[in-house]
């Protein structure tokens, strides 16, 4: 069987200060899977997703990326790319400049790095806005250049922590629209984490719900990835019934209590 793009084996993560983040977390994430991780605040979300971006050291168990250590990742075929709540582009540079950051970072030369630039800003419907600073631009219009910086070193792995928690319905739903068509169309192995059992039901093929008190995963809910996410999708009873389904599973977690585990 081909190695999970990420597996991970009885990882718990325990802060300095005593608090269990995470108790025994197993996880196997299949190529082209679009997994959202939903539960209540303070239940491991953020920190499932740092150690697995490596940010944070997990206190017990085993993590491997494509079937390998961490030393591996970045190399063609295994790069991934984390995109934050908060957009945080520099404000001194326009978008173009935002969005090569990383290709600068990785010292590509500007002939080879201006094509992908543009083409990852086209990407996310940005290609008119090459010179403009982020003072000018909307709050969706900044994410979205968030984004492209995330698509232009070309993932193989994209994680995202609540990347539209702070947008207007209309804008989140539009920009939710477009991350499926991207993620689904490339086969893009996606990592999402969202406050919204509705976003979640919208984007995913899988829902992992977690609990809190120590952090660890509850249950998951599969979603169809064959199923076109588009406007029908969000007003059919088929959706209605999964987000129902989603909201059981969700308020069992939150009243569920602990019992695995020291
Ligand atoms: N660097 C840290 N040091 C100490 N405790 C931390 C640290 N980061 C997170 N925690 C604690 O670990 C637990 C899980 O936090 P985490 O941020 O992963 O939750 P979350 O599910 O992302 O929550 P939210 O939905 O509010 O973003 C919380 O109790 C939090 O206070
Ligand atoms: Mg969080």
């Amino acid at each position: 069987m081909m190695d999970p793009v990420v597996g991970l084996w009885g990882v718990e993560k325990v802060f300095g200060n005593g608090v269990r983040a995470l108790a025994p977390v197993n996880l196997a994430v299949q190529p082209g899977e679009f997994i959202s991780l939903i539960g209540p605040s303070g239940c491991g979300k953020s920190t499932l997703l740092k150690v697995i971006a490596s940010i944070h050291a997990p206190s017990a168990g085993q993590v491997r990326w494509w079937g390998r250590d961490f030393a591996h990742v970045g190399s063609a075929g295994h790069r991934m790319a984390f995109v934050f709540q908060d957009p945080t582009l520099m404000p001194w540079a326009c978008m173009e400049d935002n969005v090569r950051l990383p290709l600068d970072l990785e010292r590509m030369p500007a002939t080879t790095a201006g094509p992908l630039v543009r083409d990852a800003l086209e990407q996310v419907g940005l290609g008119h806005v090459l010179r403009h600073y982020p003072a000018q631009l909307s709050g969706g219009m900044k994410m979205r250049a968030s984004i492209a910086r995330a698509l232009v070193t070309q993932p193989d792995l994209l994680l995202m922590d609540e990347p539209f928690g702070a947008l207007d319905e209309f804008s989140r739903n539009r920009l939710d629209e477009e991350m499926a068509r991207l993620c689904y169309e490339k086969g893009l192995t996606t990592l999402f984490v969202t406050h919204s059992l509705y976003e979640a039901v919208f984007l995913s093929s899988r829902v992992i719900v977690m609990a809190a008190n120590p952090g660890r995963i509850f249950g998951e809910y599969h979603i169809d990835p064959a199923i076109r996410r588009d406007e029908t999708f969000r007003l059919s009873d088929d959706f209605a019934h999964m987000c129902r389904d989603l909201t059981q599973m969700l308020t069992e977690a939150t009243h569920a209590t602990f019992s695995g585990g020291a």
